[in-house]
């Protein structure tokens, strides 16, 4: 499909199932609740421990947070990112259309960072929701252009693999996505 075409779709997706499907309110919910707690917790690290030990806040606190969302909604709730610090955090094919469309949107200063969906899906799914995640000022320790050596040091030893540098403030970060089993 032709970017614009997809921008179209994505648009009418969310437009038009906005006020029926009660999905999209709850998706909306949950990824505001994770960014919330996990917020927080980050915020809260990093002025009292700094970046070291906030490090483990992202690596144990995001999944704990994402699993416990899961839990209690029966939804699948994670964080993605076509440049990923943790593997399984890769994005999909599907998945790095709506990214490339998320960063569009910033470029053009129209951030329609909301993605909704009950078409072309995996078969052990119903409805799969985004939301763009957009780097600020707090998130540049860790995934900044210039990362302070012991700070990178210890993200390596848990993320040998790490991709998720780079990053410059209001750059797309990547996005939550909570996806809908069938029969939900
Ligand atoms: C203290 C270091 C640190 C800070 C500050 C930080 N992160 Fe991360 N970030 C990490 C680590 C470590 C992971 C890997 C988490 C995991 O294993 O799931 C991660 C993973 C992520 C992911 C999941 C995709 C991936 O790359 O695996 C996103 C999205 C993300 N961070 C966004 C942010 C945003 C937005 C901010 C600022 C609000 C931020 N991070 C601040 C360390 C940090």
């Amino acid at each position: 499909m032709k970017p614009a075409l997809v921008l179209i779709s994505l648009f009418i997706c969310v437009n038009l199932v906005a006020e029926e499907h009660p999905q999209i309110a709850e998706s909306r919910k949950i990824t505001a609740d994770f960014q919330k707690a996990l917020g927080k917790k980050l915020k809260q690290t990093l002025q009292e421990g700094g970046a070291l030990q906030a490090i483990a806040v992202c690596s144990e606190q995001a999944p704990g947070i994402a699993a416990e969302l899961s839990t209690k909604s029966g939804a699948e709730v994670g964080r993605i990112s076509e440049k990923a610090r943790n593997g399984s955090n890769a994005a999909g094919p599907a998945e790095r259309e709506v990214l490339a469309q998320f960063a569009q949107a910033l470029k053009d200063e129209k951030p329609v960072l909301e993605y909704f969906t009950v078409e072309n899906l995996d078969k052990a799914y119903s409805a799969v929701y985004m939301k763009g995640i957009v780097a600020q000022p707090l998130c540049l320790s860790c995934h900044g252009e210039t990362v302070a050596p012991e700070i990178s040091k210890a993200i390596k030893k848990r993320y040998p693999a790490d991709k998720a540098t780079g990053y410059k403030q209001g750059d797309l970060r990547g996005a939550f996505v909570v996806k809908w089993p069938k029969g939900l």
